[in-house]
């Protein structure tokens, strides 16, 4: 991370110093008709053209790999995280939410890191350097520039503030998308048995309309906002040309200055340009990893007992015993299974029989600790299952 920062930096220092070469070689060799110096200069430029170049492939490099890394290893957590969640987890969340979640979100958070977050760093810092140099070409217009920055603050505000809500809306629908795609693929055996591939197909038209819907909203914020930006360092060029020129007819600059000025300047078009991508990169990024932390604080419900301790497969006799077991559903408001007593011997089988909904899968799921008793204890050898 630190050496990518320092290639950033030194890359951009490179390209910021082109400008001023330009500036010598106006003011020397244009301006005085001689050549000499020329090829030196011409040289320069180019060793700072071919660095800037060299340290843009470091960071890229080294940024893509650290990023990458980082994806892979929340991706890994979130993943076994999922796996010790318990069953009533899974019967709350869709799958397509996880799914979204694991695979695009973390992607979203991994371009931030990787090019948002870095190109937020890099563009500040081109922003202020090229500013202060400018102010010390000339001050007068380095103040014009240096003040441009107030409406691009104001529109990058207002832009924030409506695009983090489309932003989670489009990921939470992305979600939905997912859940139905993979319902419907899990699930075609009988989606096309009782016919319902019409059903499933307008289910599924509906939602993906909604994610288009977003996916046009925010590219219509997008697209105001980035007009918005663009006008500025526009409008800012067309007031340096104007003072400028003026500023060089009355000997406040030299031409040379003028276009160092102006070759500055234009450097700025991208940093500001490209900042209503980062914003957006950014939102995209928070409401992310808000989707993933919403996963991540979920306490897995079924934990063993303090000073709970594994029992080696070679040491189970295989006696099961429910003592006083009651079982409630999470959401439900009444307990499906009461008083329940049981003692099944060692390589005994029991036939539990029951109407369908009396509780019988119920039952069963509370030997692997699917689900945790509400009251009483199951033993396994004499021992709670919890301990
Ligand atoms: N995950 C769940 N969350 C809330 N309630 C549930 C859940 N699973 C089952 N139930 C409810 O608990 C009761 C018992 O369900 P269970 O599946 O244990 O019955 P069953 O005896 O296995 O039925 P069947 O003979 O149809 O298999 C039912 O009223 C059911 O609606
Ligand atoms: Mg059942």
């Amino acid at each position: 991370m630190f050496w990518m920062m320092v290639a950033a930096a030194a890359g951009t220092a490179a390209g910021i110093l082109v400008p001023l070469v330009v500036r010598r070689v106006v003011d020397g060799p244009v301006r005085h008709h001689q050549t000499g110096g020329l090829f030196l200069l011409g040289a320069l430029a180019l060793l700072l053209g071919v660095l800037e170049a060299g340290l843009a492939f470091i960071r890229r490099w080294t940024q893509s790999a650290v990023s990458l890394d980082m994806e892979y290893e929340i991706r890994a957590d979130l993943f076994q995280h999922l796996q010790r969640l318990p069953i009533s987890f899974h019967d709350r969340w869709q799958s397509g939410q996880l799914l979204s979640r694991l695979t695009t979100d973390l992607g979203v958070i991994r371009r931030f890191v990787s090019f948002g977050l870095i190109f937020l760093v890099v563009n500040t810092a081109t922003y202020v350097t090229v500013v202060i140099m400018l102010l010390r070409l000339y001050w007068p217009l380095g103040l014009v520039v240096a003040v441009s920055a107030v409406p691009l603050f104001l529109f990058s505000k207002r832009f924030t503030h409506h695009y983090l809500a489309t932003s989670r809306r489009q990921q939470d629908q992305q979600g939905d998308v997912a859940t139905l795609v993979e319902e419907s693929a899990q699930g075609i055996r009988v989606v096309k048995s009782f016919g319902r591939r019409r059903y499933m197909g307008r289910r599924f038209e509906k939602a993906a309309r909604l994610l288009h819907d977003t996916g046009v909203d925010k590219a219509r914020l997008l697209a105001r906002t980035w007009a918005e930006f663009d006008t500025v360092p526009n409008a800012t060029l067309a007031i340096v040309l104007v003072g400028g020129a003026y500023a060089v007819a009355t000997g406040g600059m030299t031409v040379g200055g003028l276009v160092a000025f102006v070759s500055l300047q234009l450097m700025l078009v991208w940093p500001i340009d490209s900042l209503g991508w980062i914003i957006a990169n950014g939102q995209e990024a928070m409401t992310a990893a808000d989707r993933v932390y919403e996963v991540f604080d979920v306490q897995p419900s079924i934990v063993d007992r303090p000073g709970a301790v594994a029992v080696p497969r070679a040491d189970v006799v295989g006696r099961i015993r429910f003592e006083g077991v009651a079982f409630q559903f999470p959401e439900a408001e009444r307990p499906v299974l009461r008083r329940i007593d049981l003692d099944v011997a060692p390589g005994e089988t029991m036939a539990i029989v029951g109407v369908t909904g009396s509780g019988k899968t119920s039952l069963v799921s509370l030997v692997p600790r699917l689900f945790d008793v509400t009251e009483g204890r199951i033993t396994l050898d004499g021992k709670d299952i919890r301990d």
